[in-house]
C-alpha cells in the first residue's frame, strides 16, 4: 500500500457524528483495494485524488499493483485522438488482468467516459462502470449497483460541483508540490476543443476552501501549490446571497488576481504557480500581483495555438495576433524575468504554409522558454468537426509540427543557456532521476536545476544555486 495522508474528515462536532455512523454503515469497503491510474492533464491527475478521497473514506486502501486490485480505475482524456487510444490499449490490459480475477471492478473515469457515455459499455464488454468528472461523489453507489450485478454509467455533468469540501488525497506525492483545483469546466468553445463537451461549464470553488486547503498543505510541509483551472483567468466567485446581512465587498467577489494574493499571502515559504491562463483573459492586474509577490512564480503558461489571425479565428479563439503579441509585450514590461511558455497546433483546418510560418515567426517573437506541440487532431463533435473539413494531409502536418518542434529546441536551449552564470533560488524536490548524489528542483521560472547534495539541505527547503552549465532541458550548477 502506498503511504497516504488520511484526508481530514470534519472539524464541526456534529458532522463528525456522522461520519463515523456513515463509516460503521460501510464496513463492505474495508480493506478493498483501489488502483487509479490517471491521463490528461493536470486537473486529471488532481481529480483522481478527489476520487481517492471519496472511497478511502468510505474504507478502501490503495494500491499500486493493479493485479491485486478489487477496483480498477483509469482516468481518461479524450483531447486528441492518441490520447484515447493510449487509454484503450491500457484498457486492454486491465480487461486481461479481470479475465484472471472475475471479482475485479474496472472502471473509466474522466473525459472520455463523458465523451462516449453509455457507448462505452457496448464497446468495451469488460468495463463495469462508466463515469463523468462531475458524478464522483456518486461513485460509492455506483459500486453497490455493480456489486448487485449491474452495469454502472453516471456522466451527468453539473454547473454547481467543485468539490469544495473535499480534501483531497495526494497521490505519488512527494510532499511538496501540489496540485489545488481552484475551478472546472470551460465556457470557451475553441472549435478544435472537446473539453467544453466533456467537463461542462465553467464554475469557480469557493475561495475560502482554496486557501482552507492551501493552508493546510503548507502546515504538512507543502511548499509548492499548483492552481488549476483551464483558463484561470476567468476565476470569478461570488457568493450566493442569503438574507440581505451581505457587505459590497462581498457581493463585488473575488477574481483571479485577488485569489492569487490570498494564496501568496498563506506564507512567503509557500510558492505559488498556476495554469493556464487563456490570453484573451489575462489581465494587467494579473501581472501586477504577480511582480508584487515574490512567492508567485515568475512563470506563465500561455497557449498560443497559431501566430495567425484568420486560423485563431476559425479556432474561435477570440483573439489575434495583434493581442497575443500585446499580452506578451505586457508580461516583459511587468514581469522582466517571467517564463513563457506555450501550445501550439500544427495543420489545422485550411491553414496555409503563411500562416504556419506566421507561427513560426510568432515563435521568434516570444522565445519561449518551453512549448506542448501538437499535430490538429479532429475530434468527433467539436465546431470545427462540424464545420470545417480537416484538409491537411499528414504528411504536411507532420512536417510543420518538426519545424515546429526545432525551433522550440532552440529556444528552449537559448533560454536556459542564458541562465548561466547567474544564481537561482530552488526548492529542492528530490534526487535528480540519474543520481542520489545529486538532488533537483525547480526554479521561480520553471526551469528543472541539479546540483550535487549537500548535507545541510534536504527537499522541501530553498536553496540558492549558481548555474554552472546546462542540459537542452536542465540546468546544472552548485549551492552557493
Ligand atoms: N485550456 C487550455 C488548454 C487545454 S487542452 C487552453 O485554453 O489553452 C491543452 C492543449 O491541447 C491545447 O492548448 C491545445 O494546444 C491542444 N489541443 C486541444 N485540442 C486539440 C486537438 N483537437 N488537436 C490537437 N491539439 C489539441
Ligand atoms: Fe479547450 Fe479552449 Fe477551453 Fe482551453 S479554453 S479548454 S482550448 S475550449
Ligand atoms: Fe484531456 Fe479532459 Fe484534460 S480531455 S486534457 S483530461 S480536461
Amino acid at each position: 500500500m502506498m503511504d497516504l495522508l488520511i484526508p481530514d474528515k470534519t472539524h464541526d462536532e456534529s458532522r463528525q457524528g456522522e461520519a463515523l455512523m456513515l463509516e460503521q454503515a460501510d464496513n463492505k469497503y474495508n480493506g478493498r483495494k483501489l488502483y487509479i491510474e490517471s491521463y490528461g492533464c493536470a486537473m486529471n491527475f488532481s481529480d483522481s485524488e478527489i476520487v481517492a478521497s471519496i472511497l478511502l473514506n468510505k474504507g478502501f486502501e490503495t494500491t499500486t499493483d493493479y493485479n491485486n486490485a478489487d477496483v480498477v480505475f483509469i482516468n481518461t482524456c479524450s483531447i486528441r485522438e492518441n490520447a484515447e487510444q493510449r487509454v484503450r490499449n491500457r484498457l486492454k490490459e486491465f480487461t486481461v488482468a479481470k479475465v484472471k480475477n472475475p471479482g475485479m471492478i474496472v472502471g473509466v473515469l474522466g473525459c472520455m467516459a463523458e465523451r462516449l457515455k453509455s457507448k462505452f459499455l457496448e464497446e468495451e464488454k469488460l468495463v463495469d462502470v462508466v463515469v463523468g468528472p462531475d458524478a464522483y461523489r456518486d461513485l460509492p453507489n455506483l459500486i453497490d449497483q455493480v456489486d448487485d450485478g449491474a452495469r454502472a454509467v453516471n456522466v451527468l455533468l453539473s454547473r454547481e460541483e467543485t468539490y469544495a469540501d473535499i480534501n483531497p488525497v495526494r497521490l505519488n506525492s512527494n510532499g511538496i508540490n501540489a496540485f489545488v483545483s481552484i475551478m472546472r469546466g470551460c465556457d470557451n468553445m475553441c472549435s478544435f476543443c472537446v473539453v467544453p463537451f466533456t467537463r461542462g461549464r465553467e464554475r469557480s470553488r469557493d475561495p475560502q476552501s482554496i486557501i482552507n486547503e492551501c493552508q493546510s498543505l503548507f502546515d504538512q510541509g507543502y511548499r509548492e501549490v499548483t492552481l488549476l483551472g483551464q483558463n484561470v483567468d476567468s476565476y470569478k466567485w461570488k457568493p450566493t446571497v442569503e438574507g440581505d446581512s451581505i457587505s459590497t465587498d462581498e457581493i463585488k467577489g473575488t477574481n483571479f488576481a485577488q485569489l492569487l494574493e490570498m494564496v501568496a499571502l498563506i506564507s512567503p515559504e509557500l510558492r505559488v504557480r498556476f495554469s493556464t491562463s487563456h490570453p484573451k483573459d489575462i489581465t494587467d492586474e494579473v501581472l501586477y500581483t504577480i511582480a508584487k509577490y515574490d512567492n508567485i512564480c515568475n512563470y506563465i503558461h500561455l497557449p498560443v495555438q497559431s501566430g495567425n489571425s484568420r486560423v485563431l479565428e476559425l479556432m474561435n479563439r477570440t483573439y489575434d495576433r495583434d493581442w497575443y503579441m500585446d499580452r506578451v509585450n505586457a508580461i516583459r514590461r511587468i514581469i522582466p524575468e517571467c517564463a513563457i511558455s506555450t501550445d501550439v497546433i500544427a495543420g489545422f483546418c485550411t491553414e496555409t504554409e503563411e500562416e504556419h510560418q506566421e507561427t513560426l515567426s510568432m515563435m521568434d517573437f516570444v522565445r519561449y522558454d518551453y512549448a506542448y506541440m501538437f499535430m490538429y487532431s479532429e475530434r468527433p463533435g467539436t465546431l470545427a468537426a462540424k464545420r470545417f473539413a480537416d484538409d491537411i494531409p499528414d504528411t504536411v502536418k507532420n512536417r510543420r509540427l518538426n519545424e515546429i518542434v526545432n525551433k522550440q529546441r532552440q529556444h528552449s536551449h537559448e533560454r536556459l543557456q542564458a541562465q548561466v552564470g547567474k544564481v537561482k533560488r530552488v526548492l529542492i524536490e528530490g534526487f535528480s532521476k540519474k543520481s542520489t548524489n545529486d538532488y533537483c528542483g525547480r526554479s521561480d521560472q520553471n526551469a528543472m536545476v541539479v546540483f550535487p547534495v549537500t548535507e545541510n539541505y534536504k527537499p522541501g527547503q530553498y536553496v540558492n544555486v549558481l548555474v554552472e552549465r546546462c542540459t537542452t532541458a536542465t540546468l546544472i550548477g552548485k549551492v552557493v
